[in-house]
């Protein structure tokens, strides 16, 4: 009886035919939710559908809700993308990606000896492209939204003014980052001061910009006063960004990359982002492999991951950049034949190696910040949405008088060809720097659909391992049978042709497993410990619940209803 009630229990993860019954493991709701990287923005975000907003009204607010409580990587000075599926089955994909200033020029990291400025185009004024973030939010809004903007910025700022408490996972990175605070940004700014895991931080600076956006809409950030303030502290601060660039901005509705992975029908992100397009290059590669038969990061799957991984990051580097500056060859690496070929050389004896797939000599990665979130509402429509500074808050250059940091999205273009940025990516002429256009990036907020209905709403930071870590929480689910919250934190490796070596979550694999893999010729790290991201999740369970899988991995929490 007892185990019939525990099986009764149990809701049934619509996978494939043979899967067992999982037991989900994260919050279950029965109508809508959001999962985010901070506790507050998630709660407002289900505040807003609660009062009757949808979830492209609950998106601007966690979004800005993320730019307060979030600060490392939630933002109004940075940009992102965004891919929705309605419930109806529409789907789009919103870039508000940031933008090269018209006075960027392709050299201007480098010095008149033609080598890379170390820190310019991270750490400098210089290191901001002209921001999106505020663009895309009002573009959604105004095409989907259903609430007032007023209405949904009124707890915003509200937390601004009230502040947010500080965990120790902020605690630890404030700490981390306050003398390069204090020698960017002088000793009295906001975050030059100390603060401790319980501290309340408020933002009455980041309050009164966003009243000003509430009260006068998306042309204050663009052309109205903030404009002009912000335009008047990155001059004094020696950058090059003018009104004209703010004036300039148009967020942009994209066609997002749409593929088949067995029965799953996939949405990601389109160029300016690599997500999409290396994501379906991966799934279509690995395709023909049985990974269930094989085991959840067992030797062989990690091989047959780790090879796709390899060519898909080899055709990134080297072919992929602004869809409006350059023409990118996306159908032929779409190509069913391109990438069964692509894959014809693999073999489970030894290991490829990169150099002979391509060419490049790549430092190790450091630990960085972007953020991202996933909403379903009760109509079942979802939002998948990803939001940087690039680095942990971004060039560490914060407008005390605005109340924000500025990204340093600009390292995202290829500074000069195969130099590698912050995330040891190299890229080519498709990738180089031009007035207006926007710099690649490896994000990848991602809708998958299983038998036409909504399944899984998903996406992480990572740098360039987002798009592996999006890879792995699809297939943990799909093919491992694991509940939403056991497929984010499942250990996670990552390939991306350069370096040549596997990086394997440190004290997360079984070393007899690693050993077996450096007999297989993969160079194996385990040192870089922030690399894997954070993925915050919703599946769709059978019976219509669900569940939430917001990554253990930092502060991240599911809140629905
Ligand atoms: O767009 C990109 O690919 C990068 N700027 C993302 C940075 C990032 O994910 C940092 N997070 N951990």
């Amino acid at each position: 009886m007892k185990k019939i009630i525990v099986l009764l229990s149990l809701a049934i993860i619509g996978c494939k035919s043979n899967e067992k019954i999982i037991a989900p493991t994260g919050l279950l709701t029965d109508k809508a939710m959001v999962v985010s990287a901070r506790e507050e923005a998630s709660e407002i975000g289900v505040a807003i559908m609660k009062k009757g907003g949808n979830a492209f009204d609950a998106m601007v607010a966690t979004e800005l809700a993320l730019a307060v409580s979030y600060p490392q990587a939630g933002n109004i000075g940075g940009g992102g993308f965004m891919v929705f599926r309605k419930a109806n089955g529409e789907t789009g994909a919103m870039d508000y990606r940031e933008k090269a200033p018209w006075a960027a020029t392709k050299d201007m990291f480098l010095d008149k000896d033609g080598n890379v400025i170390e820190g310019k185009s991270t750490a400098t004024a210089f290191a901001s492209g002209v921001p999106g973030t505020l663009a895309g939010l009002f573009a959604v809004h105004k095409k989907h939204g259903s609430l007032p903007i007023a209405e949904i910025l009124a707890p915003v700022i509200a937390l601004a003014k009230k502040g947010v408490v500080v965990t120790e996972h902020q605690a630890k990175s404030l700490a981390d980052y306050r003398a390069t605070f204090i020698k960017t940004n002088g000793p009295n700014s906001l975050f030059s001061q100390e603060y401790k895991a319980g501290d309340s931080i408020k933002y009455p600076a980041l309050a009164a910009t966003l009243q000003r956006v509430s009260d006068n809409g998306r042309d204050e950030f663009y052309n109205g006063e903030t404009a002009h303030k912000l335009i008047a502290f990155l001059t004094q601060k020696g950058g090059n960004m003018t009104l004209k660039d703010l004036n300039a901005y148009e967020a942009k509705w994209r066609a997002p990359i749409t593929f088949k992975y067995k029965e799953l029908k996939i949405t990601s992100m389109s160029p300016p982002s690599s997500g999409g397009i290396c994501l379906n290059q991966i799934m279509k590669m690995i395709e023909p492999f049985d990974l269930s038969v094989m085991g959840h990061n067992s030797v062989k799957a990690i091989q047959v991951i780790t090879e796709a991984e390899r060519r898909a990051y080899a055709d990134r580097n080297s072919f992929l950049g602004d869809p409006d500056f350059v023409k990118l060859p996306v159908a032929a690496l779409l190509d069913s034949i391109y990438i069964k070929n692509r894959m014809s050389d693999f073999s489970f004896d030894k290991a490829s190696k990169s150099s002979e797939i391509g060419k490049g000599n790549i430092p190790g990665y450091e630990s960085k910040q972007t953020t991202h979130y996933s909403i379903v509402d009760s109509e079942g429509n979802a939002v998948s949405a990803t939001t940087t500074l690039n680095d942990n808050y971004g060039s560490k250059i914060y407008c005390d008088e605005l109340g924000f940091f500025l990204n340093n999205q600009m390292d995202d273009f290829s500074a000069k060809p195969g130099v590698p940025n912050l995330y040891g990516l190299t890229g080519t002429e498709a990738n180089s720097i031009a007035p207006g256009k926007r710099m690649l990036s490896s994000m990848t907020p991602t809708i998958v659909e299983k038998d036409r209905k909504l399944f899984m709403v998903l996406g992480t930071p990572g740098g360039s391992t987002i798009i592996t870590s999006v890879l792995q929480t699809i297939l943990n689910v799909y093919e491992y049978n694991m509940s939403m919250q056991q497929a984010v934190n499942a250990p996670r490796f990552h390939h991306q042709w350069l370096p040549d070596e596997i990086t394997f979550e440190p004290a997360s694999f079984d070393k007899e497993l690693l050993e077996k893999v450096k007999e297989k010729g993969y160079k194996v790290n385990e040192t870089n410990k922030e690399i894997v991201g954070q993925v915050d999740a919703i599946l769709v369970l059978q019976n219509g619940k669900l569940e939430g899988g917001a990554d253990k991995r930092e502060d991240n929490k599911a809140v629905g209803f």
